[in-house]
């Protein structure tokens, strides 16, 4: 008896350890966007199997995850990618049946705030209906107590902000059609959380930015423009609102922010911020003092432009196109639940991101 015993204990043992060791599987909406494929990567090295769900574009789509792609040939594969759309039901059901994933993050959306004014319909239809989507295949497929879930919040849904800083706790005022998007697919995570017990969270996610940001949003566009104005390949940036404050910090920190929720024992929502706000126009000039340029501002509001000191070349003007029907003018976290429940805190701040982004825009720049 006690050898049977001893038996049946070794092989306990070893059944928990290789269920315990089985590799986690993660479904990724939006991997071929800035926060989806860090996530990827890092997931890649806490060796997941990582599913990414990529949409059909007649052009090229993938150069943020080319450097993970495994040929379907290849042998030991960690990384898939699916054709998919998140706002076709069938697809995300299909690929959740598939899949089952331990984890599913939905970073998929239209992100640009802009944009959302010119198509509000879509933005809905993606940013809003889209998190609904994922959680009904979620209990469609009795997957309630298997697969956790991660939406992709943010700190548009502040707007109008009713306090400052911003926390968990601080209302609601979205200010843009992708705002209110976000409030809806920020509700029904919790909605589903409560009445089905999925593991769901929100992360209400301030801006965060890297080299691998759109050309579009801000920072990136800065960069980008400043870089070339430093290498002689472009003469003046065009930008809207100087004076709006953002709390900026670097994508990388966030997609590790969003790994740890799902690694809680209880579902819950948090902020995530750098605590730390800086106008566009401070962001601007972080930016020219890392290239070294040496500038002068004159003017204000519309008329505000920034001169190359000594030559009086414009480098800087407004333009009122990039001006939006409604503006959000201040934005700035409290992630105090994040850095006590999560330990969670950015190891970048504004100065080694900008360092970063530079760096790397002009290395890509000369390698053009
Ligand atoms: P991003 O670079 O614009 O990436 C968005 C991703 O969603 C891309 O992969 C895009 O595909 C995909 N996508 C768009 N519409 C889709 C559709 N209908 N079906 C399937 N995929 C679709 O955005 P990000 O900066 O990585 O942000 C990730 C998520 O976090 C977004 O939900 C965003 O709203 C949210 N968020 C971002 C920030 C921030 O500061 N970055 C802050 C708070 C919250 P394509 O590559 O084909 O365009
Ligand atoms: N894009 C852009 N282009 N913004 C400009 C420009 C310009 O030429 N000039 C001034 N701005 C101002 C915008 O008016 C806004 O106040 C600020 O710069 C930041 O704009 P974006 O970089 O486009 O980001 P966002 O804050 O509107 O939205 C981003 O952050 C959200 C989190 O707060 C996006 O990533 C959203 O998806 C995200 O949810």
């Amino acid at each position: 008896l006690f050898f049977i015993n001893y038996i049946c204990n070794i092989y306990n043992i070893l059944y928990k350890n290789t269920n315990n060791m089985r590799k986690k599987i993660a479904l990724i909406t939006g991997v071929t966007g800035q926060d989806g494929s860090y996530l990827a990567d890092y997931l890649i090295k806490k060796k997941y199997f990582v599913h990414g769900v990529k949409r059909r574009s007649s052009s090229l789509n993938t150069s943020r995850v080319d450097h993970i792609y495994q040929d379907r040939f290849e042998g030991k594969r960690n990384f898939f990618l699916h054709y998919g759309d998140i706002t076709d039901a069938i697809s995300v059901s299909t690929l959740i049946r598939k899949i089952k994933p331990d984890e599913i993050y939905n970073l998929a959306a239209q992100s640009h705030v802009s944009v959302s004014f010119e198509v509000p319909e879509y933005t809905g239809n993606a940013d809003a209906i889209g998190a609904l989507r994922i959680l009904e295949a979620i209990k469609f497929h009795g997957l309630e107590n298997k697969t956790k879930f991660y939406q992709a919040g943010t700190s548009e849904m502040f707007g109008k902000v009713k306090e400052i800083p911003q926390n968990e706790k601080t209302p609601f005022y979205p200010r843009s059609p992708y705002g209110v998007a976000k409030v809806y697919a920020h509700w029904i995570t919790v909605n589903y959380r409560e009445a089905y017990n999925i593991f769901a969270c929100n992360g209400i996610l301030f801006n965060h930015e890297s080299s691998r940001r759109g050309g579009t949003f801000v920072t990136k566009k800065i960069v980008n423009a400043l870089c070339k104005i430093k290498l002689g390949l472009q003469k003046t940036l065009y930008l809207g609102n100087l004076e709006a404050k953002r709390d900026w910090g670097h994508a990388k920190d966030y997609v590790f922010a969003m790994w740890k929720m799902l690694q809680q024992k209880k579902a819950s929502d948090f902020v995530i911020s750098t605590g730390k706000q800086f106008t566009v126009k401070q962001f601007v000039n972080l930016v020219l003092d890392e290239l070294k340029i040496k500038y002068i501002w004159k003017g204000r509001g519309i008329n505000s432009k920034c001169l190359i000191k000594g030559t009086g070349n414009k480098i800087v003007s407004i333009d009122k196109n990039y001006f939006r029907p409604l503006e959000v003018d201040t934005l700035l976290g409290n992630s105090t639940k994040a850095k006590k429940e999560l330990r969670w805190k950015p190891k970048y701040n504004i100065k080694s991101m900008v360092r970063e982004m530079v760096a790397e825009e002009i290395n890509s720049l000369k390698n053009d």
